[in-house]
Order: C-alpha cells, then structure tokens, then sequence
C-alpha cells in the first residue's frame, strides 16, 4: 500500500484533529475532517533525519545555519521562480504568531486592516487582539466561483483607513489560487494608498491541475518592497506539530521591526527538530509532494462527483489550491445551527462551520481532504446517506 493509502490511526497521538474531536463534537464516533493537517506521513526521509538528530541524543540550543537557509532559498526559487536573499528571511515557530508579531511591530492601535472575507478564522483574531479594526471586502460569490470585488477593495481601503492588508494566497477556505491579474490589481491598489502587504502563502505548495501559485512578492520591486510573505513547510509536509516557518521581507526597515518585535517576545530560536524536518523536506520531498497532489485531485474529484449525485443539496466550490473543500449547503435551506447540527449529530462527520470564517460563510462548511481514500470516502458517504435520509423522511 502506499502511503498516502495507508490509514495510520492517530486516536491516542495529542492529535488536535483526532483526540479533541470527541470533546468538540460530543461524539465519539464522529469522523473528524476539520483542522488543516493531514492523515498521512511525513517524506520518509523527513522521517529518517529527525530519527538520525534523535538518536544523537543531545538537544541543545540550535541555530539555523547556511544549509537551512539555502534549502529555503532553493526550495522558494523552484517551486515559485523567486529569487529570494537569505538574509531576507526571519524565522518564526508558525505562521500565526508571524502574523501577530507583523501586526504589533508594523501597525498601531485602532490601524484599519483588510482581509478577505470568508477567511482563515485567526486573520480576524490577530487584528482583534492588538485593539487594530477588521475591515472586510468580502469575495464575491456567483454561479458557483469566487472573485474579488476590486472597487470594494479600494472603496474598503479608503474609507476603513487601512494601513495594512492580509492577503491569503491560496485562500483558505475558498481554494483560489488568486491569478497573476488578480494580484496586479489588489498589489496596484495596496501601492497607490501606501498599504503594507502581508501574504500568507502557507498553502502555496499545494497547488492543483495547471494553476500556478505567484508570490505577490515576486510580481515587481515595489511590491517585493512593500510586502512581508509568510511561508512554512508545516502544511506542506505535515509538519505542523514541528513548528518552523519563516517569513520573507525584502525591505530592511520593516524586516528589522519584525525582528526587533520577536526578540522583544524572546522568540529568537527555532525547534531543533523543526529546523531537521525543514531542511530534510525542502531537500529530498519534491516527489512525495507530487503524490500528494495527485491524491487530493483524486479525492477532490471523488467528492465532487459523489456530491453531485445529491446536487440539489450540496454544492462544491471548484478547488484549485490547499486541500480544503468549501461546500456549498445552503439549498438544504437549513439554518447555519442546524446545518452544524446536521453534520455533527445525523451525518456524525467533523466539519468547520463556514460561519466561523466570517458571515459570508453562512450555509457552507469546510471539509478536508488530505486523508486516504477510504476516509474521505467514509466522511462523504456519511454525509450523503444523512441527506439521503433527511430527504426521505
Ligand atoms: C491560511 C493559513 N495560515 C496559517 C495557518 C496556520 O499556520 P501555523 O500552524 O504555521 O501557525 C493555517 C493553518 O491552517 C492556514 O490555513
């Protein structure tokens, strides 16, 4: 069997997405679907090069050296065709705390900032918690695909008074890959009013059919200079329980802020396993991503398909990057608490409640899919013999 066909349980691991499913859910029978890791191994050889570090024994303070940084600046170059400095880079134990240390060193009390709504639900938490104000230009949602709204988002940017933008490339949870036009236009609007760009591209690996990721960095030197990309092997490579990512800032001064605000925090230092994993997937996981990929089209295509044999109930946004499935259940003219309801207690799967990812997300739920097949397809036949049965009821 290969390993991304392999169920390899996790019940009884500290898993978040498996042991505190039961406390979430109040089932313990429910099939959980919801946090973004995923129910497969690591590479093998990220697995080899953490056993080798563990048996050497000793776990001392370490530090990144020239080989991580040039694994990083290596893996950013192939996959994404930018060419990135090494001293660009900053290290952070994920991507949230990126974000609130980014808001607290480069904004101030009551700065507007814009995000894109339904979105990654900490982008609303980060911005809350420094006393900043959310402003939203919600995505736009017609015949099935989402777009950007562009003259809300300057509209947003001016009346808001909004200092920075939170751009989520892949977005979560609608899978866009947001497209080179796309991205020119957000990027000349952000330019124009002087708004700093921070780019979670924590997804940008997990790229679908022939879309293409483009760091918003890379489109030209203004926006190289006005934006802070923030990257991680951890959803990549499933690595998230290791915590280590890095962010990218070109620009000196904000690079230096950024620092300056993680030192203040005595975050200076990354996890000795975290760094081994990241070089070790930056290294040697090019192919084992390629499966990856592969196996969550087919996934993705499976649940589609299955769906559509109940289409006037639940209908999915075409998903072209992340490994998400946004789902469109607002035709089971249910409210959003019955719909949890739903899913939970007749359907017994562990989904995200679409609410949770701002109002615009009412009537959907997010489910994922990076799981062997026979999960996914338990989770999604779980789901359609509950429609099947509230139909015929
Ligand atoms: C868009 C986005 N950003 C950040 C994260 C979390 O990043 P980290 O675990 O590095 O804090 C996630 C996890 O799902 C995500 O989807």
């Amino acid at each position: 069997m290969s390993r991304f066909t392999t169920v390899i349980p996790r019940k009884g691991t500290r898993s978040v997405k498996w042991d505190y499913a039961e406390e979430l859910y109040q089932d313990k029978d429910i099939l959980p679907m919801w946090v973004a890791d995923m129910d497969f191994q690591a590479p093998q050889a990220v697995i080899d090069s953490l056993k080798e570090r563990v048996d050497h024994g000793v776990f001392g303070y370490t530090m990144p050296d020239e080989e991580i940084k040039h694994s990083i600046t290596n893996w950013i170059e192939k996959r994404h065709q930018w060419k990135i400095q090494k001293d660009w880079v900053t290290y952070s134990p994920g991507v949230i705390p990126s974000l609130h240390m980014i808001v607290q060193s480069l904004t101030n009390t009551h700065d507007g900032i814009l995000i894109q709504t339904p979105v990654y639900p900490p982008f609303f938490s980060v911005i809350k918690d420094h006393e900043r104000k959310v402003v939203t230009n919600s995505l736009l949602y017609n015949e099935g695909t989402y777009s950007i709204d562009f003259e809300d988002f300057e509209h947003q940017i001016v009346e808001g008074d909004v200092k920075m933008f939170i751009l989520c490339n892949p977005h979560n949870p609608i899978g866009r890959v947001w497209t080179k036009d796309e991205l020119s236009k957000m990027g000349e609007i952000c330019l124009k009013h002087n708004v700093l760009i921070v780019s979670d591209e924590i997804h940008a690996d997990l790229i679908l059919d022939n879309h293409k990721h483009i760091p918003m960095a890379s489109m030209n030197n203004e926006l190289s200079n006005q934006t802070l990309t923030c990257f991680s092997p951890t959803k990549t490579f499933n690595l998230a329980g290791l915590q280590a990512s890095y962010i990218v800032t070109p620009c000196e001064d904000k690079r230096k802020k950024v620092k300056k605000q993680f030192d203040q925090q005595g975050m200076f230092m990354l996890n000795t396993l975290g760094l081994t994993a990241m070089e070790s997937a930056y290294l040697n996981g090019e192919e084992w991503l390629e499966e990856l990929v592969e196996t969550i089209q087919t996934n993705r295509d499976f649940a589609i398909e299955q769906f559509q044999r109940i289409s006037d109930q639940i209908q999915i946004v075409p998903l072209e990057g992340t490994y998400l499935l946004w789902m469109d259940c607002r035709l089971m003219n249910l409210s959003q608490a019955e719909l949890k309801s739903f899913m939970q207690k007749q359907a017994k799967v562990g989904l995200n409640d679409g609410v949770s990812f701002g109002e615009e997300g009412e009537g959907f739920m997010r489910m994922n899919l990076a799981a062997p097949r026979e999960i996914v397809e338990e989770g999604v036949n779980r789901i359609i013999t509950a429609v099947h049965q509230k139909t015929t009821s």
